[in-house]
């Protein structure tokens, strides 16, 4: 064998192709892209790998596909070195269909042979056209309290099987929330199905592959329907039905025999309906459930219902039914009590240890008729009671009464809870650690980003803004899971998103989420307070919002740099364009938005201290600024999506406000506006100072800082950008001893005070130990963790280049400060995993790096000399993989193609 061919069968080897992904998902059942987008990862040993070409296969059979007959769709040899989010571009899908698919690609070697075939995946598509659709909607029949809490209605439905089963698939959706079983077993492992949406405009319903649960002969189906936030109570007013009185089903089994006939069992009257244990159940007050009236083996054959009703048709007002392709809400953690003590009130207190969003298995023997009541709580008061005054309006009670036969193991259904603290009263006998479980419960994102460094408080505080974001991305962002609000804030998921999105993949929970800002955005532009917006009120009321509304745009641009996700960008530009059009619109003729009240820098520090001055900043510099910057991202926007006209019509609208927001706010030294932390970090993050005046007003930042003796003022909007904007101005230590402060106003004040997640108030517990308003006073609020972004992007060092979105190009950059001696990020991108360490060893600071194959990156190592850096221990010019190495004033600037780099820096 000629040794062209051995070296260039040796270069293949190490290239592959995997990690096969359609749209955000990893052979996703039941989607309804009709055009697709197919993703792939490339691993490869060699430095500098770069695709150079793909050819991609689909067919509906696996073993045509494997066999290389001829497929579906064949892309052939594309010259492109695209590899996240190339569109299928064969015939469109249809309904019910799988397609499987196969990639490979050229690059990373001279061979001009293409790397292996990567392993098949597939898609599997849902019911795409509304006629596919022939199931009904069935509810129970209409009661005279259907608007108050009531029992959960039970349905079933008896059917046969005649036949050998090929596959089978149950497409589902509700008004209310449903669980669904099949002969006795539950139907996947997701709850609160069918998710939270703009209800009105937009529900989802879920696909489940069924086959393995179905046998020959008789057959049952069977949902429970609990009120959720299509009826139960929701809102801060008190109130109920906000989308509706009536719970209703609509189911549609499908069953393929492999006969190649096909049957259908769908909602209809043939259900039969009744009420189980779950007596009431709701998501703020929690779950009463009666043990006694449990049905044994109703959603299962054989079993009398003979006394069961007939179920009610109904026809509500249909909303499009979307398919579901964000990852779904499930059980996540479990967690053990770390004490269990008796409390003064009398009750047994269960500590978890961590704050977090779920419920708690009960598992108890006793007396039928016996009730555990439990209450839900954060904190517990001075004297070691459960403090419940900053729930307000939620109840967060769940009441089982046993039926008193052997142990009995109790989850509730419907309801969800914000606690560390689990009081309990009625316990049958003493409790032991088995007696509570915590289970908690979250939309399952995958763990994306880990960021560890060599201070144990900062490392607490990245787990704090994790377990924030765990317990509030349920299905939807919430602003807090415990008290009666738990609402998808905008304000706070804008400021939050950057973060969230290093910590775990968001990229199909916010392309949900998105959907609905758009659905319920107003005509006129307006953009509600919360999303999904069950408030109701119109272009102002509840909306129109300076820095809440502007997630329209924030996020979508967020989504853009982290994933590269073009087609969102395209998806969202309407309504991009339509918030900064009425935002515009609110501002006068000068460009500057007057809003009067508005939440403005929510929760800044307020101070009655008239030595320590609180921090207001003005709600019309908030309002410009925001109006300005979202201007400026839906330029860049219109750029991307190549309409170039409206791109420099919105650049030059936002120079305009530019301008007008120096004329307002900037003193010709450059003071800004009130003076403020937050006004200085807005004006200077948004790029809405003349160069000239960037450094004055990053020195008047910097001496409030000090001046304060490191400690921040900011409230949810100007938080996000302070360090960073310190940070860029070079004022780097006040940044890191802003982040390490460890009294009040600080991030490491409230760890200090016991915090496991991030707290709503800068004091949520004060100084002198008493509690904040509890009228709001959440302990678990993740607006506050926005700085977590900073904290990647310079203590770990990574960063997106918005030249590369999607971290086609990074930034490896990491910054030393407060003592810190090492740290280590690593991010799973849609490309593959990046990553960062350093430490320093006596006087060398020694950094590794890895870089995702078909990406590059720019290195940065902070006061280096060029010579005094090896990477592997040797000079950088004589480096595979290192494209070029320069000295950029006191720093050393490397340019990296993909592979593992070992760089070390000596003084
Ligand atoms: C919410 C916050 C929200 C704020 C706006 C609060 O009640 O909890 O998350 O951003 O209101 O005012």
């Amino acid at each position: 064998m000629p040794l062209t061919v051995l070296a260039s069968a040796h270069l293949l080897a190490q290239l592959t192709v995997g990690g096969l992904r359609v749209e955000y998902l990893t052979n996703p059942i039941g989607i309804d892209v009709l055009q697709p987008r197919l993703s792939w990862r490339i691993a490869s040993t060699r430095r500098n790998t770069m695709q150079s070409a793909y050819q991609m296969q689909v067919d509906t059979s696996e073993t045509s596909l494997t066999r290389g007959a001829k497929a579906l769709w064949d892309s052939g040899e594309i010259l492109s070195d695209a590899s996240v989010f190339v569109d299928y571009a064969g015939p469109p899908a249809v309904s019910r269909t799988r397609y499987y698919w196969r990639v490979r690609i050229w690059g990373g070697d001279t061979s001009g042979r293409g790397s292996p075939w990567s392993p098949v995946a597939f898609w599997e598509t849902g019911l795409l056209q509304a006629a596919d659709w022939t199931a009904g909607w069935i509810g129970p029949p209409p009661t005279a309290s259907d608007s108050l809490p009531s029992p959960s209605p039970l349905l079933r439905r008896a059917f046969r099987v005649s036949d050998r089963v090929r596959a089978a698939r149950l497409y589902v959706t509700s008004l209310g929330l449903y669980e669904l079983y099949l002969n006795g077993q539950r139907v996947g492992d997701q709850l609160f199905t069918p998710g939270w949406t703009s209800y009105r405009r937009r529900l989802q319903y879920q696909t489940y592959d069924v086959t393995p649960l179905l046998r020959s002969g008789a057959n049952v189906v069977g949902a429970m329907l609990g009120d959720g936030w299509y009826r139960g109570n929701l809102g801060f007013f008190g109130q109920r039905n906000l989308y509706g009185r009536r719970l209703a089903l609509r189911a549609q089994l499908e069953i393929r025999y492999a006969s190649g006939r096909t049957e259908r069992v769908i909602s209809d009257a043939e259900w039969k309906a009744t009420v189980g244990p779950v007596l009431t159940s709701d998501i703020y007050g929690g779950e009463t459930y009666d043990a006694r009236r449990e049905l044994s083996g109703w959603a299962d054959a054989p079993y009398d219902d003979r006394e069961w009703g007939a179920v009610a048709l109904l026809d509500p007002p249909p909303p499009a039914l979307v398919a579901s392709m964000s990852p779904p809400v499930r059980r996540v953690r479990e967690l053990r009590p770390v004490d269990i003590r008796r409390a003064p009130s009398g009750e047994t207190i269960f500590d978890l240890g961590q704050n977090f969003t779920g419920w708690a298995r009960l598992s108890v023997r006793g007396p039928a008729g016996t009730t555990v009541t439990l209450r839900f709580g954060e904190v517990l008061d001075r004297d070691g009671n459960l403090y419940t005054a900053n729930l307000r309006g939620a109840g967060q009670t769940d009441r089982y009464t046993l039926r008193g036969k052997a142990r009995e193991v109790y989850e509730p259904h419907f309801t969800f809870h914000g606690f560390r603290y689990v009081a309990a009263r009625g316990l049958p006998a003493p409790a032991d650690s088995t007696t509570i479980t915590g289970i908690a419960v979250s939309s399952d994102l995958a763990q994306t980003g880990s960021l560890v460094t060599s201070d144990s408080l900062l490392n607490h505080l990245q787990r704090n803004i994790v377990w924030g974001q765990r317990s509030n991305f349920l299905d939807v962002p919430t602003d807090c899971p415990q008290r009666d609000e738990r609402l998808g804030w905008t304000g706070d998921a804008q400021v939050f998103a950057r973060t969230a999105a290093f910590n775990m993949d968001v990229a199909g929970f916010f392309a949900k989420w998105l959907s609905d800002v758009a659905a319920d955005q107003d005509p006129s532009g307006s953009v509600p307070w919360v999303i999904p917006n069950p408030l109701g009120g119109d272009s102002v009321r509840f909306a129109g919002t300076a820095g809440w509304s502007d997630v329209a745009v924030i996020i979508p641009w967020t989504m853009y740099l982290t994933y590269g996700d073009r087609r969102l960008l395209e998806r969202q530009y309407p309504s991009m364009r339509a918030w900064v059009d009425y935002a515009r619109r609110r501002a006068g003729s000068d460009l500057i938005w007057r809003p009067g009240w508005q939440f403005g820098d929510w929760l800044a520090l307020h101070s009655d201290d008239p030595s320590y001055p609180g921090a207001t900043t003005g709600t019309d510099l908030i309002a410009t600024a925001f109006l300005a910057h979202s201007t400026d991202l839906v330029s860049r926007t219109a750029t991307v999506l190549g309409r170039d006209d409206e791109a420099a019509a919105y650049r030059a609208r936002f120079q305009a406000i530019r301008e007008a927001f120096n004329r307002e706010f900037v003193s010709s030294t450059g003071r800004v506006g009130e003076n403020t932390q937050t006004a200085y970090a807005l004006a200077i993050a948004f790029d809405l100072l003349p160069d000239s005046l960037v450094s004055s007003a990053a020195r008047r930042l910097a001496l409030d800082v000090e001046a304060r003796e490191h400690h921040l003022t900011t409230g949810f909007l100007g938080t996000p950008y302070l360090l960073h904007v310190l940070d860029a101005t070079g004022h780097i230590g006040d940044a890191f001893a802003l982040l390490t402060q460890r009294t009040y106003p600080s991030w490491l004040y409230p760890i200090t005070r016991g915090a496991t997640t991030m707290w709503e108030r800068w004091d949520g517990i004060r100084p002198d130990s008493s509690f904040e308003d509890p009228g709001m006073n959440s302990f678990n609020h993740y607006a506050f963790g926005a700085v977590g972004d900073w904290m990647y992007r310079n203590i770990g060092g990574i960063d997106v280049d918005s030249a590369g979105p999607g971290y086609r190009r990074s930034r490896i950059a990491p910054r030393q400060g407060a003592g810190l001696t090492s740290a280590s990020a690593s991010l799973e991108t849609v490309y593959g995993t990046l990553t960062s360490a350093w430490r320093l060893n006596q006087q060398r600071f020694e950094l590794d790096v890895t870089v995702p194959a078909n990406t590059s990156a720019e290195v940065t190592l902070w006061d280096a000399r060029l010579d005094h850096v090896r990477e592997g221990g040797v000079p950088l010019n004589a480096r595979e993989g290192v494209r070029s190495a320069r000295q950029r004033g006191k720093d050393v600037v490397v340019d990296v193609g993909s592979g593992r780099y070992s760089f070390a820096v000596t003084p």
